[in-house]
């Protein structure tokens, strides 16, 4: 079996740029250098020109208009400028002493970039719940319904979540705050691109993306701001030039925003191949690791989850150990973003996994550039690294006893 060395297999962290977009991109650092401001000559112009193909590409992707679209240097600013921005436009007035500012319903499974900014909010004035998924870690209509006060003025709830990939029930919440009239954002970083979006049919009123998730480049995104039925307003978080409609001063990245227009285009027309592609190789590690392995577990629903993301715990084995016995590839435990701690991944504690499998889990993102050789390396990489750590492990020959482990009174001198 032929395969290049390391294997890359956490495509939830980042992608690769498309060769495709990186060509698209080229000449706007050199000859097509313009300012998209500059509105007095053709520098400007074949800027601004690119601009607007982009912002079509872009908006074309989730089925929304072209002025709908701001662009922003990622995720982790599209959800501050949704959250923050949302929530200051919307709060309720007038502000007394008893009543808060607002309420705001999320998810204890959002992102960081998520979490973050409505814990900012809620030092300065607003209430907040996180809602706690059951063991399926899907964030359904009814939990949010629940949730519901007379003074929520937003939710902010994640589509496909970015350690397990499980799929919320996004249209369905939009459904929902739509009826009471309350403003409806989405992280949909991990979402858009892989799956078929529709900001009209899904209820959606602000939603966040980001390039280098879709095969674009990094540092830049897009939130989606609907215009119309509801016309969505929002206060700004950053002051200057007034670009983007006043909703985010600062000159444009337009090479950026280039390869970002083309990368959307490539997933719209790519989607339905790719999904079913990644979908059968995903399916194809699960089965295989679940016959050659015994207590492995899935985690989260074992459906409905992005076709390219799985999030494995695999018991008597350390998660870390077993990514530096795999040669050569390259995945996460927990979350890329918070694996600079060795805190269990706050996801998986908060859909019930006990911390001892939680430092057992590792996350496998396919991608666009996987191939069946490296799924099948990676499967005699795993049975082998987990056998081996296990035939180390004396609570593992315990449990292949028939000793409960959970149930062992441990003597301490
Ligand atoms: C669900 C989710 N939201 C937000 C982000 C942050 O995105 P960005 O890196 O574009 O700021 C990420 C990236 O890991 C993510 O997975």
């Amino acid at each position: 079996m032929s395969v290049t060395l390391p294997i890359y297999l956490d495509h939830n962290a980042t992608t690769p740029v498309d060769p495709r977009v990186l060509e698209e991109m080229l000449p706007y650092f050199t000859e097509k250098f313009g300012n998209a401001a500059s509105r007095n000559h053709q520098f400007g112009w074949a800027a601004e020109e690119a601009v607007d193909r982009a912002r079509a590409q872009a908006a074309s992707l989730i089925g929304a208009s072209s002025k709908e679209i701001i662009w922003t240097s990622g995720s982790t600013e599209s959800n501050n400028l949704a959250i923050k921005g949302g929530a200051a436009m919307y709060e309720k007035a007038p502000r007394t002493a008893e009543s808060g500012r607002g309420h705001i319903i999320t998810s204890a499974i959002e992102h960081k970039a998520v979490l973050d900014p409505v814990k900012r909010l809620m030092r300065e004035g607003f209430d907040a719940t996180f809602l706690e998924p059951p063991a399926d870690g899907i964030v359904r209509r009814e939990h949010v319904e629940a949730a519901m006060r007379e003074d929520t003025i937003l939710v902010s709830i994640m589509w496909a979540n970015n350690e397990m990939g499980t799929l919320n029930d996004v249209p369905e919440i939009g459904a929902l705050c739509r009826d009471r009239g309350v403003l409806f954002h989405t992280d949909a970083t991990q979402w858009v691109g892989k799956m078929p979006t529709d900001v009209e049919r899904d209820n959606i009123d602000l939603l966040s993306w980001s390039g280098h998730k879709i095969y674009g480049p990094k540092g830049v995104g897009a939130l989606y701001v609907r215009r119309r039925k509801p016309r969505v307003r929002l206060v700004a978080i950053q002051d200057g030039g007034g670009h983007e409609r006043g909703f985010r001063s600062g000159t444009l990245n337009v090479t950026g925003i280039v390869g970002f227009g083309k990368a959307c285009e490539l997933c719209e027309q790519e989607m339905d191949q790719d999904r079913e592609r990644l979908l059968a190789l995903r399916q194809k590690l699960e089965r295989s690791i679940h016959e050659q392995l015994d207590v492995v577990q899935i985690n989260g629903h074992p459906e409905r989850r992005l076709p390219q993301t799985t999030n494995i715990s695999f018991g008597f084995v350390e998660g870390e150990s077993l990514m530096m016995g795999m040669k050569g590839i390259a995945v996460s435990s927990g979350s890329a973003c918070t694996s600079a701690s060795l805190e269990p991944s706050y996801v998986l504690k908060a859909i019930g996994v006990g911390d001892e499998l939680a430092h057992s889990s590792l996350r496998f993102g396919l991608g666009r550039i996987t191939t069946e050789q490296e799924i099948d390396y990676t499967i005699e990489q795993v049975v082998a690294a987990v056998n081996h750590l296990r035939a180390m492990s004396p609570l593992y020959d315990m449990h292949k006893e028939g000793i409960d482990i959970s149930k062992i009174e441990w003597s301490h001198h």
